[in-house]
C-alpha cells in the first residue's frame, strides 16, 4: 500500500504538522495533509499492527483535524477519518438486497473429503492437477461492503443470504476496514467485496471479563460477539468493542465507461494501457494481494498455493494444530479454485459455489451429563452456581466444571441436574453450557435449588434488585476474604508470579494470610517449614512480593478489587490523580466527569473510599511500601509547565477542553481529574460548579480565568 519512501515522507510530514501544532501555525492549507498522514497511520495500526506514532501524537493530530474541519466545513471529504465517528443513534438497520448473493461454503471434515473433492474437480474440468489456494476460514460474522468510484458506501449483514440488515455506521466503526481505497486504479468503479467480522480473543476475554464485573452472563465465544456488535444501535460502543475484519472475496464489479470494460468484467491488460492503471488480477491468490495493496486487511499472508491436494491437507492441518496460537478464531480453512477462469466454468450450486470448500476443524462442542450444581462465593460476595459435569474432552482439555453465570441463566436455559448437556470450548474461552439435550430426558431429572444461605460463611444471602445475582453481604466470608488476595496477587493486578490461587489458599487454612496487607508480611521462617517449600522457591516468592511494590498505580487500583473497576477504568482513575489517596475527596460527580464512568461505577468507587476498613488497609498496604503514586507526576517533565497539575471546569470559549488540555500535557504540565491539595492551577471557564467552590477553599490552588490561562501558557511557552 506504501512504498519504503512514501512511509518515509509521511512519517517525517507527521512529525512537521506536530511541530506545526505545537508552534500553533497549523491552518487549512494543512487539512489534507493531515488526512493523510492520519488515514496512514490508521493503516500503520489497524492493519500493519505496527505504529509509527504514539498513540498521544496519533490523538493530538486526529484532533486538530477535528478543529480545522469544524472550522472549514466546506472542506470536509467523505473519507475524512473523522468520518467514522456517528454522534447519533442508529434508528434501524434497513434490509437491503446484496449485489450477488451470499453464498455457503461446502464442507468437509478429513483427509478423505478433500482427496475426494479434489478428484471431482478434476473430473469436472478435465484438468489432471488444479492449482487451490488455501487461507484460514474465520470464524466471525459475515459481511459485504460496497465501494462505489473509489468510496465505501454501504456495509450489510449477510442476512438470508439474498437480503441483509444495513450497518454501514457500524462498520465504519471497524478501523480496518478503509472508507475509501483506489479501485479506480484498476478500472473499477463499483464493487462488492466479502469478508469476515471479528472481535480478537484478547478483546473477547477483557469484554467478557468487563461483563462479568457486571454479573452479566458473559458471551459464548467471539463469533457471537461480532454478530452481536453489528446490531447495536450505539456506533459509540462499536466502536469500543474494537472489532476487525478480513476480507476474502470480490463478489461483484462493474466497470467504468470510459474504460470501455463490460460489468462483470475487471480490466483486463489490453485496457490497462493507461500508466497508472493497474493490471487486475486473475487468480484468487492476486485477488487478495491486491485487496491488501488497497488498503484492506486481506489474507495476503495466511493464503498459500498448492499444486495438488496433499499439501493442501497438510497446510490445513498444520494451521488446525497452530489455532490455539492465533488471536482470532478460525473454525477450518478455505480451499478455492486460484483460477478465475476456472472458477467460472465450473460454476455453483444453489447453495455453494462448486470451486470451493470449507474443510472444518474438530469439532469444539462435546455431549455430557450434568451431575450437581455447586454454589461459588466470589470476591464480591456473588454466588456463582457451577456445573459439575461428567468428565469430557474437548479441543484436548477436560472439561469437568462449567459456570452458570447466574440464576436467569439456568433458568434461561432450562437446566435440569441429571440431564445430558451439549458443552462447547471454543479455544481459550471459557468453558460453557450450549444448552440441555431436553429429548433424553428421563424423567429422574431434579431441579436445580439455589441456597438461602453462604456455603461459606452460612450468612443470608440476599438478592439485590436488578441484579440476577444473590450475594453473601458478609464483608469477612471467608471466601470472599481468600477471593479478594486471590484477585490481588492474580497476573493483571500486582502480577505477583508464584503466588496464586493455591499458595492462597494454603496460606489461608494456615493462618499465615488474613488479609491484603498481610500478602506483604508473610511469616516466611514458617512457610519454610512446610513440605514443597524450598529455599529457591521461598526466594523467588519474596522477590515477586518485593518487586510488585514497585507496580504502577493503576495495577494497584485494579487490585484492589474496587466493584466494576476493571481495568480499563483502573487507568482512567490512575490519571485522574497523582496520589491514590486523593480520591478520598472526590465528589460523585467529579468521578462522573471522567471518561466512561457511569453513575454505578462512581458510586461504588465512593462507597469503597468511604470505608474505614478499607482506608485502614491502604494506609497499611502505603506503610508497607506500595507504590500509591501516579509516577507520571514523579516523571520530571522536560517542559516549562513540568510537575504543574491543571484542571479545566467550566466551558472555555477559545477552544475545547480537550485543546486546552493538550496545550498543558505539550508543556510538561499534568491534568488532574478532581481538586485536591494536589492541584496547582483550576482553570475556570463559564458556568463553573462544584469544582470552583471546593478549590477556594484550598489556598494553595491558584484559579485563573480562561483568558489568564492563555497568557500564562503563551508566557511560559515563550520561557
Ligand atoms: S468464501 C462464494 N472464504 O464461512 C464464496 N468464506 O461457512 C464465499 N468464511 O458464508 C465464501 N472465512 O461467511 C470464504 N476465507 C473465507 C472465509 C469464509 C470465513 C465464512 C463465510 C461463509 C461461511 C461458510
Amino acid at each position: 500500500m506504501y512504498t519504503p519512501e512514501q512511509t518515509r515522507q509521511l512519517q517525517e510530514l507527521s512529525k512537521s504538522l506536530l511541530k506545526k501544532l505545537s508552534q500553533k501555525s497549523l491552518n487549512i492549507k494543512d487539512l489534507a495533509s493531515l488526512r493523510n498522514v492520519l488515514v496512514f497511520h490508521e493503516y500503520r495500526y489497524y492493519i500493519l499492527n505496527d505504529p509509527l506514532l504514539s498513540d498521544t501524537e496519533y490523538d493530538t493530530l486526529y484532533k486538530s483535524l477535528e478543529k480545522l474541519e469544524s472550522e472549514n466545513p466546506g472542506s470536509i471529504t467523505p473519507d475524512s477519518p473523522t468520518r467514522r465517528v456517528a454522534k447519533e443513534l442508529t434508528k434501524s438497520f434497513p434490509t437491503v438486497n446484496h449485489l450477488v448473493p451470499m453464498l455457503s461454503l461446502e464442507n468437509s471434515y478429513n483427509e478423505e473429503d478433500l482427496v475426494d473433492w479434489d478428484r471431482k474437480a478434476r473430473e469436472l474440468t478435465g484438468l489432471d492437477a488444479i492449482e487451490y489456494c488455501v487461507e484460514p476460514k474465520f470464524d466471525g460474522a459475515s459481511i459485504s461492503l460496497i465501494y462505489e468510484n473509489d468510496l465505501f458506501v454501504r456495509g450489510a449483514t449477510r442476512g438470508d443470504g439474498v437480503q441483509g440488515d444495513e450497518v454501514t455506521t457500524n462498520i465504519k466503526q471497524i478501523r480496518s476496514v478503509p472508507l475509501s481505497a483506489a479501485f479506480s486504479r484498476f478500472g473499477i468503479e463499483q464493487v462488492e467485496i466479502r469478508g469476515e467480522v471479528l472481535m480478537n480473543k484478547e478483546n473477547f476475554s477483557k469484554y467478557n471479563r468487563q461483563l462479568e464485573e457486571q454479573h452479566i452472563a458473559p458471551l459464548a465465544n467471539p463469533r457471537n460477539a461480532a454478530s452481536g456488535s453489528l446490531r447495536i444501535k450505539d456506533p459509540a460502543e462499536v466502536s469500543r468493542r474494537q472489532l476487525e475484519v478480513f476480507l476474502y472475496h470480490i463478489s461483484y464489479y462493474s466497470s467504468s465507461d470510459k474504460l470501455n470494460v463490460k460489468k462483470g468484467e475487471m480490466a483486463g491488460p489490453e485496457q490497462a494501457h493507461d500508466a497508472k492503471l493497474k493490471k487486475a488480477p486473475h487468480t484468487h491468490s492476486e485477488s487478495l494481494e491486491m485487496l491488501w495493496d488497497l488498503g484492506f486487511r486481506s489474507p495476503k499472508k495466511e493464503k498459500k498455493v498448492f499444486l495438488s491436494i496433499q499439501p493442501v491437507i497438510e497446510y490445513c492441518q498444520t494451521f488446525e494444530a497452530g489455532r490455539d496460537k492465533l488471536p482470532y478464531e478460525i473454525d477450518g480453512m478455505v480451499i478455492k479454485v486460484n483460477d478465475f477462469a476456472l472458477q467460472d466454468k465450473m460454476g455453483m450450486t444453489t447453495h455453494h459455489p462448486r470451486w470451493a470448500i470449507a474443510f472444518k476443524f474438530k469439532a469444539r462442542q462435546a455431549t455430557s451429563k450434568l451431575l450437581k450444581v455447586e454454589f461459588q462465593v466470589g470476591r464480591t460476595g456473588s454466588i456463582t452456581p457451577v456445573a459439575k459435569i461428567e468428565a469430557v474432552p474437548i479441543g484436548g482439555v477436560t472439561v469437568t466444571s462449567v459456570s452458570l453465570f447466574n440464576e436467569d441463566v439456568v433458568k434461561q436455559k432450562g437446566l435440569l441436574i441429571g440431564d445430558s448437556v451439549l458443552v462447547e470450548r471454543a479455544g481459550d474461552v471459557i468453558p460453557y453450557i450450549v444448552k440441555p439435550l431436553a429429548e433424553l430426558r428421563t424423567g429422574k431429572e431434579k431441579k436445580i435449588v439455589f441456597p438461602k444461605n453462604c456455603p461459606a460463611c452460612g450468612d443470608e444471602l440476599v438478592k439485590v434488585p436488578e441484579e440476577a445475582v444473590l450475594r453473601c453481604i458478609n464483608i469477612n466470608c471467608p471466601a470472599q476474604v481468600v477471593e479478594r488476595i486471590i484477585h490481588f496477587v492474580s497476573k493483571d493486578a500486582m502480577d505477583i508470579r508464584s503466588f496464586g490461587a493455591a499458595n492462597v489458599q494454603k496460606f489461608y487454612e494456615l493462618g499465615f494470610l488474613k488479609d491484603v496487607p498481610g500478602v506483604y508480611l508473610l511469616p516466611f521462617d514458617r512457610i519454610a517449614e512446610l513440605e514443597g517449600y524450598g529455599e529457591k522457591s521461598i526466594h523467588n516468592l519474596q522477590t515477586a512480593i518485593e518487586e510488585s511494590k514497585k507496580q504502577p498505580l493503576h495495577r494497584v487500583i485494579y487490585a484492589l478489587g474496587i466493584r466494576y473497576v476493571g481495568e480499563t477504568t483502573a487507568k482512567t482513575l490512575a490519571k485522574a490523580v497523582s496520589y491514590l489517596m486523593d480520591f478520598k475527596n472526590f465528589s460523585l460527580e467529579e468521578l462522573q466527569s471522567l471518561e466512561d464512568v457511569g453513575p454505578k461505577v462512581a458510586g461504588s468507587i465512593i462507597q469503597f473510599f468511604n470505608n474505614r476498613d478499607n482506608i485502614k488497609m491502604l494506609e497499611k498496604l502505603e506503610g508497607l511500601g506500595l507504590n500509591f503514586r501516579n509516577t507520571r507526576s514523579e516523571r520530571k517533565g522536560t517542559g516549562n509547565l513540568a510537575s504543574q497539575s491543571f484542571l479545566f471546569t467550566g466551558s472555555l470559549n477559545e477552544m475545547k477542553r480537550s485543546e486546552a488540555e493538550a496545550l498543558v500535557e505539550e508543556q510538561g504540565g499534568i491534568i488532574l481529574g478532581g481538586v485536591s491539595s494536589k492541584l496547582n492551577y483550576l482553570v475556570v471557564g463559564e458556568e463553573a460548579g462544584s469544582k470552583l467552590e471546593k478549590a477556594k477553599k484550598i489556598p494553595s490552588i491558584r484559579i485563573l480565568t480562561e483568558k489568564e490561562f492563555l497568557k500564562f501558557i503563551g508566557s511560559s511557552k515563550g520561557k
